[in-house]
């Protein structure tokens, strides 16, 4: 089998590739995607902001963070959407970085970072494409973005390359769409891919090589299911027009539940200065 290439022609690990095919996988079927009312991807203010995520001030992710982060040190979260994960460690950080493709995400960052009364800058911009404009921290968090980068082995490098003390990576065991394909049956008779996984990405680590500490543990699942807000992303991601709300709420109430495994990785680089 030929080695498998990135566009620019350099060679990539296996790891590295069956990571972006599962991914591609994703893809939504041409003749579903052309009858979407609205995009199906996004990430909504109201399901992203800090105060409407998880909870979990004792979670592995926030205790390795912790650990790493002098008092009144400085957090770079990547993917930060509302900045659950940044704003989650202050204090002791004193200071918090968020880098976001979504610009209205970035926003709502800024405006609760300032009413945590902690310094704190905003980059609009992709990662690692924006990498050489942000500074590096003590600190780099990111949390729950993995699933959406691709050409992950670059992504990952300038996490590290960012870090003076610790990354700490936080995930969903399984890829987060995994928790709907039920409805994917159900409104459109197709089956969705089951990959990439969090030992995927240990994998695709271990390729790059890093041996990162790994903790999972359990939280509550569909805990969020009833919320408007998550029925209509959901409803948005299966490609159904807003008339279709009520029944993506019946089907979402039916699915079992089951807790959602968090995986926490961190390791301590050789340092970003
Ligand atoms: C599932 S949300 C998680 C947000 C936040 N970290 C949290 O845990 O609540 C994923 C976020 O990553 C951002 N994102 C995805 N890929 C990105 C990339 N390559 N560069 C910058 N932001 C990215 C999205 O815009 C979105 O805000």
């Amino acid at each position: 089998m030929p080695t498998p290439t990135t566009t620019d022609g350099a060679s990539r690990s296996d790891a590295l590739a069956r990571w972006a095919e599962q991914l591609a996988a994703w893809a939504i079927p041409e003749e579903i995607l052309a009858r979407a009312p609205e995009p199906p991807w996004g990430f909504p203010a109201a399901v992203f902001r800090a105060s409407a995520r998880p909870q979990e001030p004792d979670s592995p992710s926030r205790a390795a963070a912790r650990e790493a982060l002098p008092a009144g040190g400085s957090v770079l979260d990547v993917g930060c959407g509302g900045g659950a994960a940044a704003l989650g460690l202050v204090p002791p950080a004193g200071q918090v970085t968020g880098v976001d493709a979504s610009a209205d995400l970035l926003a709502l960052f800024a405006a609760d970072a300032a009413a945590a009364g902690v310094a704190h800058s905003e980059v609009h911009g992709t990662w690692p494409g924006i990498a050489p404009a942000v500074p590096a921290a003590d600190v780099v968090v990111c949390a729950h973005v993995v699933y959406n980068v691709a050409d992950i082995g670059p992504f990952v490098a300038a996490l590290a390359g960012h870090a003076r003390r610790r990354v700490v990576l936080e995930m969903t065991a399984r890829h987060p769409l995994c928790a709907t394909a039920p409805l994917w049956q159900r409104f459109w008779d197709i089956d969705r891919p089951q990959g990439p996984s969090a030992d995927d990405l240990l994998d695709v680590l271990s390729d790059l090589g890093v041996t990162p500490t790994v903790v999972r543990a359990n939280r509550p699942g569909h805990r969020d299911r009833t919320d408007p807000a998550h029925v209509s992303m959901v409803r948005r991601q299966l490609c159904l027009p807003a008339s279709r709300g009520a029944e993506v709420a019946a089907a979402l109430a039916e699915l079992p539940d089951r807790p959602v495994e968090i995986v926490a990785m961190w390791w301590d680089p050789a340092g970003a200065d």
